[in-house]
């Protein structure tokens, strides 16, 4: 199942970044954007194979973060390669907004037999998790003559302007942007270990019921009434936002509320998706819930950019020339993404809940050794681990020295929250290698407390 060499542990041979790298940084410096939210470590790759990275010093890093949570099958993997390959010698882009080819309604067809959305569904091709959501936006508002949003803080549903009005994961993101594109509401998310409620901590979610008094009492009495709702946005792991998982009793009461008010249950899969939670969509976690429109990205390609909105055949019912995209649902990426659901649903799901807990196992054995990690949490390779202060605060700039320690000693991870680092591998991660990442980042967690 493991594309990767015999490799055992990174290779560190030169100061980071090495000299080649420096010469890449600063060209980049000069012509590329400084809009980009990179972390303060600089990773230049050259190449990947499985779960490692090289760089063009020739430097080999174990990769816990698969590009963001993209390369679920791991860096190149052979038969994704293959499936590409063959797929560019036949045929590289047509326009599925205007003509035909068998790779849309093959995926189509195959993302009905795998979404947790009731009955049959139909799709509409992107090229990224932020298009996916303007698609689901649209389609709500659309299907439903409505226009408001309910989001919650802390999300992340990416940065086009519609988007951008869901988004609330950091300050950065909407500084300079002033009034927003569509009218959003945001609530508190669900968080068992920083309760938005000043309740304390909880592990059973109960005292995030306040999220839902917030909406149902709060909201619908006052600035919100229910019947101007078009859709609810929800991520069932918070990604960005700190890899929260929300308790199912929220997740269900959401759905109960967009039942009982003709509200659209827009769940954004972009980062929990593609079996990373160890199921094949972290809304698999949260028995018998459904969702209307979900939103897939990231992970579907294996690292071909394609993004779907995926809803009730009955609700995506707009007109010919409502809505399309020129390369969304290229057959290239199409082929990808074939191929990557065929190899997580051949074992690489399983594998992502096996190794997973492992990992998470490994991670709290950490936290009872470090009083500095106030929480282990997450689902499969979706794992966060958050890093306090002695008064229980977070505690960023540990993080981030902890990030940085990682990377000189060949382990790539990266922060999301306020003060967490994310765990997100590639999902053909072994035991073997959380052995070596366990024993990484416990030693740079020893390195930056000091
Ligand atoms: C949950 C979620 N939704 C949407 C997006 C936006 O995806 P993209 O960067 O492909 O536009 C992201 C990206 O991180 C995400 O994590």
């Amino acid at each position: 199942m493991t594309p990767t060499t015999d490799l055992q542990r990174p290779i560190i041979k030169t100061e980071l970044p090495g000299p080649k790298a420096k010469e890449i940084i600063e060209a980049d410096a000069k012509y590329v954007t400084p809009s980009y939210p990179r972390p303060d470590y600089k990773l230049v790759a050259e190449k990947g194979y499985g779960v490692w990275i090289e760089d063009p010093d020739g430097n080999v890093f174990l990769d816990c973060n698969a590009g963001v949570a993209v390369c679920s099958t791991g860096h190149c993997h052979p038969e994704i390669v293959e499936a590409i390959t063959k797929q560019t010698q036949t045929l590289i882009h047509l326009c599925g907004t205007d003509y035909y080819y068998k790779q849309m309604p093959d995926l189509g067809r195959k993302l009905s037999e795998i979404c947790p959305i009731e009955g049959e569904t139909k799709t509409h091709f992107a090229n990224s998790g932020a298009e996916a959501i303007e698609t689901a936006l649209k389609l709500a508002m659309y299907h439903t003559r409505r226009q408001k949003f309910i989001s919650f803080f802390g999300s992340f549903h990416g940065r086009t302007l519609g988007a951008l009005s869901l988004t609330s994961s950091k300050r950065a993101q909407r500084l300079g942007f002033m009034r927003q594109a569509l009218d959003v509401v945001h609530v508190p998310y669900p968080n068992c270990f920083r309760c938005p409620f000043n309740l304390g901590k909880c592990d059973d979610g109960e005292c995030c019921q306040g999220t839902i008094d917030w909406i149902e009492n709060r909201l619908f009495n006052t600035t919100t009434p229910p019947e101007e709702v078009a859709g609810i946005i929800l991520e069932v792991v918070q990604g960005e936002g700190g890899y929260i998982p929300a308790p199912t009793s929220v997740v269900r009461a959401l759905r109960e509320i967009c039942d009982k008010h003709g509200i659209m249950l827009i769940v954004d899969e972009v980062q929990s998706g593609m079996g990373r939670t160890g199921k094949m969509f972290a809304l698999d976690h949260h028995k018998g819930v459904k969702a209307d429109i979900m939103c897939l990205a990231k992970g579907i390609g294996s690292g071909l950019p394609i993004g779907a909105c995926v809803a009730r055949a009955d609700i995506m019912d707009w007109h010919k020339g409502a809505h399309a995209s020129t390369f969304g649902g290229n057959p290239v990426c199409i082929a990808s993404a074939l191929k990557t659901i065929e190899l997580l649903e051949n074992g690489l799901v399983e594998n992502a809940a096996t190794v997973g807990k492992y990992l998470e196992d490994g991670l709290r054995n950490l936290q009872t050794k470090y009083k500095q990690i106030g929480d282990v949490r997450g689902l499969g390779m979706m794992l966060g681990v958050e890093f306090v202060k002695e008064n229980g605060e977070p505690d960023a700039e540990l993080r981030d020295r902890i990030e940085m320690e990682c990377f000189n000693k060949g382990l790539i991870i990266l922060g999301c929250g306020s003060s967490t680092i994310r765990w997100s591998p590639p999902l053909i991660l072994t035991k073997e290698n959380a052995d070596v990442a366990l024993e990484i980042f416990d030693a740079a967690i020893a390195a930056s407390i000091q």
